[in-house]
């Protein structure tokens, strides 16, 4: 039988099969197999000749010096923060996020102000050609900069060129998107899974070869999923996501994993006619047009990162006409609201089955945590009985299935940053209340207490 040349792959998960078929197997994707060639055999490879010829593995001890990595810091402390500190040589960075959400913007002001700070400076796009991205930096005021620009999609010239740079000098490189990059040795149109992945892994060898901090820019699709820029997360040291609704002015770059820092870690900026400009207090944005007064509104004292964060979250609990009631959440985790609803019924004795509900975090943040659990239910509760929460009161904790107040993580570092921002009191689960806190606590052990608080008993 002939050897095959082409195999096919599922554009969601990278699974392979021999055959086409309408459903990936693996994943239970429709319509997402795609034929490509198959590598061919590398001279060189496993059963070769020279492969027989490999040297052995040399085994130190733990104890050996430790050659400590010098960050290099792009003076936008938004962006520092996220990476860990700033960039590492020879880090591969992927970024990742909506078309059109500004990642091109981030990218040639960060490395705007790396050239500023003596960094050698590329950046290669695949997407716009060297005139639209002059217009932009113009647009921005970094026509001035030092910054080395390229239109090209061919990651073989890419790589070529950067790998005769002197390798004495600090040097970081932005590629824009890996979407849009080909790799020669490969058939298949650029963003498929085998294309980005072999781009990807080209880029990221040179990048720990040359001691380059390399960024790698990558599109989501509708789904939110980066198909293809997926496989590239376990490869890369650090994932960025950034994220933000269309309508606000509120972009947030959220660190998901990296090898060189903390994860959950976000930097948070606004968006300018002048580009994105950083945002040292995010507390006092997204608390900025709160009004005390009305009721549906709770002060979630949250954790994003290293960093506490202050955040309004809104409800809005009416009356239904529709057999099914509306549940419609912004901004958190639509399970979480069907749980804490589930936990009012079942352990509260409060139904709100024939209410429609919505639910929102006021300035575009994501909340992540089950630590606001607690504010959720405080909104709700605050909307259905029309009775606003007490002034300057911030609301965390955990809610368990069986309607117990569980404890959060650093509730300290969030009530002093509560405690900064003009708050006086907090509702906390009971437990880990110990010690002095910088505001007056009401602990609760139970959701039920909360609810007493508002309906009376
Ligand atoms: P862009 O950086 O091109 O997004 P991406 O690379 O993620 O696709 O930004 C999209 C548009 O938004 C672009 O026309 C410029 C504009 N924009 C601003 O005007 N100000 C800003 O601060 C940002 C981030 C973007
Ligand atoms: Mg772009």
């Amino acid at each position: 039988m002939a050897k095959a040349t082409s195999h096919y792959v599922c554009q969601a998960c990278g699974a392979t099969a021999s055959k086409w078929a309408g459903r990936c197997e693996t994943c239970g994707e429709w319509n997402t197999m795609v034929e490509e060639a198959l590598p061919q055999p590398v001279a060189g490879g496993r059963g070769s000749a020279l492969a027989s010829a490999r040297r052995g593995l040399n085994f130190v001890t733990l104890d050996g010096p430790v050659e400590v990595v010098a960050r290099r810091t792009c003076g936008i402390g938004e962006l520092d923060r996220v990476l860990g500190g700033g960039l590492v040589p020879g880090a591969a960075i992927l970024i990742s996020g909506d078309p059109g959400i500004g990642k091109s913007t981030l990218l040639i002001q960060a490395l705007a102000a790396l050239a500023g700070h003596g960094v050698d400076a590329y950046y290669v796009s695949g997407e716009e050609s060297v005139d639209q991205v002059r217009l932009r930096a113009h647009r921005l005021g970094l026509d001035g900069s030092s910054v080395r620009l390229a239109a090209d999609t061919s990651v073989r010239d890419i790589i070529a060129t950067l790998e005769k740079l002197p390798t004495d000098r600090p040097a970081v490189a932005v590629i824009d998107s890996i979407q849009t990059m080909r790799h020669d040795g490969l058939d298949g149109a650029p963003g498929t899974v085998s294309q980005v992945r072999a781009c990807g892994q080209e880029l990221i060898q040179l990048a720990k070869r040359r001691g380059i901090a390399m960024i790698i820019v990558g599109h989501v699709t509708k789904e939110g999923q980066i198909a293809g820029p997926r496989l590239l997360e376990h490869m890369v040291d650090t994932v960025l996501h950034f994220e933000g609704e269309r309508g606000h002015a509120y972009r947030i770059l959220r660190a998901v994993k990296n090898r060189f820092g903390a994860t959950d870690e976000i930097g948070v900026f606004s968006m300018t006619d002048l580009g994105l400009v950083e945002v040292e207090n995010p507390s006092a944005i997204f608390l900025g047009d709160r009004d005390e007064k009305v009721s549906g509104s709770a002060v979630f004292a949250g954790l994003e990162g290293t960093r506490p964060v202050l955040v309004e979250i809104q409800a809005l609990v009416a009356a239904s006409a529709l057999g099914t009631p509306r549940r419609t959440v912004v901004g958190l985790d639509s399970g979480r609201l069907s749980m804490i609803l589930a936990v009012l019924d079942a352990r509260c004795g409060l139904s709100l089955g024939s209410n429609d509900v919505y639910l929102n975090v006021a300035g575009g943040l994501r909340i992540l945590e089950p630590a606001a659990d607690l504010a959720i239910a405080a909104a709700l509760l605050s909307s259905l009985t029309d009775r606003a929460l007490p002034k300057e009161t911030v609301v965390l904790g955990e809610v368990g299935l069986s309607g117990e107040v569980r404890a959060v993580s650093q509730m300290e570092a969030r009530l002093k940053e509560a405690a900064k921002l003009g708050f006086t009191r907090a509702f906390v689960p009971a437990s880990g209340t110990g010690r002095q806190m910088p505001v007056d606590i009401r602990p609760l052990k139970r959701l039920a207490e909360l609810v007493e608080l508002f309906v009376g008993v």
